[in-house]
């Protein structure tokens, strides 16, 4: 009778691995709402595009080989799409968002991105790729952290931030689509924004590890070593 009882546990056992060995990985479910909504980053008021009333639009923040299944609702009045930069997209090119295996999501109508981080550690951005939409929002962070089996070469942080930077317009997306449109370039920036402000503030304490993501998404290439002089300061 023991005997039998020990091979039942030993049977058992092994179901359980197997079971977790085939485990789906998570999934995180998402709805954002993408709106018109007044912003004023540099202090005057403009129309900025909003994600679920955010600007920036909300941080993901998600783990190794996680599902995402985010259902976007576009309530512009023109067609919008957002690629999730630096993700991979294995096997699944048509969920990066981009002309070319995208179509941009009609107004009034919704699609639902479903993609899987897989084998990503890192700081990420998305940010809308068509219409110009970047320069009025619906652009934000994405973080993928590691799965807690992984080690990684750095100490567990006691902080986590994550800047985003930006050169400027204040003029929105149409006026400058309508630059463009005419035959002219860009005009200069009007700024810098940090997390979607003139400036942001956050705190490390000595001697403890803070982890820093540090996102860059601009129109000028200049913005790369602006953004190190902000670094570094
Ligand atoms: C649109 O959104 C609804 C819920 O708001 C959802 O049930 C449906 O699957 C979505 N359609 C697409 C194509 O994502």
């Amino acid at each position: 009778m023991r005997q039998f009882s020990v091979i039942f546990k030993v049977i058992l056992c092994i179901l359980v691995q197997f079971q977790v060995a085939i485990a789906d990985d998570p999934y995180r479910f998402y709805t954002w709402v993408v709106t018109y909504g007044p912003i004023s980053p540099l202090g005057t008021v403009q129309q900025g595009i909003l994600i679920n009333g955010q600007f920036p639009g909300p941080r993901i923040d998600c783990v190794t080989n996680d599902n995402i299944v985010l259902n976007v609702i576009n309530q512009l009045d023109e067609p919008f799409l957002l690629t999730w930069n630096g993700i991979k997209q294995r096997k699944n090119s048509w969920q990066d968002g981009v002309l070319g295996t995208n179509c941009p999501i009609p107004p009034n109508s919704n699609y639902t991105y479903n993609f899987q981080t897989k084998d990503q550690i890192g700081s990420f951005t998305y940010f809308p790729t068509v219409g110009m939409h970047r320069a009025s929002g619906g652009f934000g962070a994405l973080n993928v952290y590691q799965r807690p089996a992984i080690p990684v070469p750095y100490l567990k942080p006691d902080g986590d931030f994550t800047l985003l930077v930006g050169d400027w317009y204040k003029a929105g997306h149409k006026a400058l689509r309508q630059i463009l449109d005419s035959g002219s370039s860009l005009p200069p920036p009007d700024g810098l924004l940090i997390n979607g402000a003139q400036s942001t503030g956050f705190n490390g304490d000595q001697g403890k590890h803070t982890f820093l993501g540090f996102l860059t998404l601009g129109w000028r290439p200049q913005l790369i070593s602006e953004s190190k002089a902000i670094l570094s300061n």
